[in-house]
């Protein structure tokens, strides 16, 4: 088990677009290792690797006692939308409705460097969504209407994670299975 301090909104490297994947090599089994062991540990249903301040587009998941991982995804997604709440590990605590594709179908490469498609929707199709917004630098609260981002900012700005000196180890346990990526 590895388990690695889980980066907090405020971060620099949370908002920092992430690099391809280029050498499926023993090092990247490491890292999906890691993401899976500290995914679990939160516990949470997904984390991108910048999350654990590595910057590769890599992220893994756990929906629906599936646990997985993806490499270099890119998304093709369903015009329609649906709204659920959602959360993220890197803003501890704290879960917002926020507007989604339905479904959505996501292709990439595992760690051996095989081709992989993930499809699914509801929270599936959510999580991969969220996770690749993470290795563009985008965070769920950018997704959020005018008013629950305000709601949010304000909430985050209380929160006692706020403003700590980063990485700081996470705030454990986080009451937020099933709604943490
Ligand atoms: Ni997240």
């Amino acid at each position: 088990m590895s388990i690695r301090p889980i980066r907090l909104f405020g971060d620099p490297v949370l908002r920092t677009p992430a690099d391809p994947v280029t050498s499926f090599d023993a090092e990247l089994r490491k890292l999906v290792k890691d993401l899976t062991d500290t995914m679990m540990d939160a516990p949470g249903v997904g984390l991108a690797a910048p999350q654990i301040g590595v910057g590769l587009r890599v992220f893994t998941y756990y929906v629906d006692d599936v646990a997985g991982h993806l490499i270099n995804p890119s998304l093709q997604l369903s015009e329609e939308l649906e709204v659920d709440d959602e959360g993220c590990l890197s803003f501890p605590g704290l879960a917002y409705p926020t507007s989604r594709s339905r479904r959505a179908v996501a292709t990439g490469f595992d760690m051996h460097g095989e081709p992989v498609t993930v499809e699914g929707s509801g929270q599936l199709a959510r999580c991969v969504q969220h996770e690749t917004d993470h290795l563009d630098g985008v965070l769920f609260i950018d997704r959020l209407d005018p008013a629950q981002r305000k709601l949010a900012m304000k909430e985050i700005r209380a929160s006692e994670w706020w403003g700590e000196p980063v990485p700081l180890v996470k705030v454990s346990p986080h009451p937020t299975r099933g709604k943490a990526f």
